[in-house]
């Protein structure tokens, strides 16, 4: 805890990974991962079952975890014999990736006849199981099955993917990608004190045309609002992040809609708005948008006509209008000065429980920086935020809306 909330993690920093790898061909993808992780500073210890040997060797473990790699239960250090028990009595995450039916099919019924079906069942920390087989192995009813009884354990089950699979074949049963298992394995150290909570989140900006090469837009990166979708995810929400055009990957487990035009924006936002709890409008609407789109190119052999422009809809104000008590409404509040003042005549005027006021001169915050410094202002007052990065900055204004 920090002054009286919650430090959310947004890394696996520090984090201790038992990794346990099964002999699927996608271990080679999992030595990978190792790499992965020991970057972001997690520590990570390996434990292969015999047939995992046949695809990776334990050497090239260890070298990417720079750690002891365990393989069969019986182990040669008499001290190392309860290593089945120490092993995730030293970790925070027990990972099995990749997962493959046999294995599953040992951990469903609670077998322990190698040290990591032994390590599963002494656990005391969270199980994370990624499958990954042949679609036809996957989808067989008795891995169905199988997998039924690991989520009926409480162990974290990550679907695998459709696509190409080492076989050959097409279909369920990919090993899921590396962003998806860490965006997972972030969540599982976040509190989940947005569960069940419906949230809309606009970020980036909007692009208004002039012709069919030119348009009216601003510098607005998507990173602010990504990275709330990012906390509002990993803390348990069910989040619809409607984006203008930016150069972000979608943050997994978000349901992301693409939009260019204010009015598309309005459109999509108003679409989800009835259902929401929390409407966090981060994006950066082009206020204007030009009277006239021309159907060819400008010459500028033509001369430079003044471009006229019209007004686009306030989705915030219009958000305002219509909300119900149980829809929360923040908005976000772009200023240069006035920053405090700015940001209360817009709660009142576009009648938002919440607006996140951030300065667009400094060049560490607001558009397209990572960081941000912001002030939060509500009817009970203001609170001005430290420099921080924008994942943190979301962390703390879902803190902050959670007790209003
Ligand atoms: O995307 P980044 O590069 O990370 O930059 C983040 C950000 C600076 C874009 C973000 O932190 C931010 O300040 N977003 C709001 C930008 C903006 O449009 O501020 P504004 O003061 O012009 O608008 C006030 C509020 O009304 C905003 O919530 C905005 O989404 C909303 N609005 C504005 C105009 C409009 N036509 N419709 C709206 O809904």
């Amino acid at each position: 805890m920090i002054d009286n909330h919650f430090v959310v993690p947004a890394s696996l920093t520090g984090k201790r990974i038992l990794l346990g790898v099964t002999g699927s061909i996608a271990a080679y993808k999992v030595a990978g991962w190792v790499r992965e992780f020991t970057t972001r500073s997690a520590e990570v210890t390996v434990v292969m079952t015999k047939a995992a040997k046949r695809f990776v060797s334990a050497m090239t473990f260890g070298a990417l975890s720079g750690n002891r790699v365990y393989g069969d239960m019986f182990v040669r250090e008499p001290e190392e014999l309860m290593a089945h028990i120490t092993l995730s009595r030293e970790a925070d995450v027990l990972l099995i990736a990749p997962a493959t039916a046999h294995t599953i099919a040992r951990l469903a019924c609670g077998m322990a006849d190698d040290l990591l079906s032994a390590a599963v069942l002494a656990a005391k920390i969270p199980v994370v199981v990624c499958p990954a087989m042949n679609t036809a192995m996957y989808t067989h009813p008795a891995t169905q099955h199988n997998i039924g009884r690991l989520c009926d354990l409480g162990y974290h089950v990550i679907p695998p993917e459709c696509g190409e699979l080492a076989c050959g074949e097409e279909g369920a049963g990919r090993l899921p990608e590396w962003e998806t298992v860490h965006e997972k394995l972030i969540a599982l150290f976040c509190p989940q004190d947005l569960k069940g909570k419906n949230i809309v989140i606009t970020a980036g900006p909007t692009r208004e045309a002039l012709d069919p090469a030119r348009y009216l837009s601003n510098r607005s990166s998507g990173k602010m609002g990504y990275a709330l979708a990012r906390t509002a995810a990993r803390r348990g929400a069910e989040v619809t992040l409607v984006s203008g055009p930016v150069n972000l990957a979608i943050p997994p487990g978000v349901e992301t809609m693409q939009v260019t035009t204010a009015r598309q924006m309005q459109a999509r936002v108003l679409e989800k708005a009835e259902s929401a709890d929390i409407i966090v409008k981060a994006a950066a609407v082009s206020d204007f948008r030009p009277k006239n789109c021309h159907r060819q190119k400008i010459k500028k052999n033509q001369g430079i006509s003044p471009i006229e422009v019209e007004e686009n809809p306030d989705i915030l104000a219009t958000l305002g209008k219509r909300k119900d008590k149980g829809t929360m409404l923040v908005g976000f509040a772009a200023e240069s000065s006035n920053h405090e003042a700015e940001g209360r005549r817009k709660l009142e005027q576009k009648k938002a429980d919440l607006i996140v006021v951030n300065d667009i001169l400094r060049p560490e915050t607001g558009f397209d920086v990572d960081t941000n410094q912001v002030i939060l202002v509500d009817a009970g007052g203001s609170k001005q935020l430290p420099l921080m990065s924008k994942e943190e900055t979301a962390n703390r204004i879902w803190d902050h809306i959670l007790t209003l």
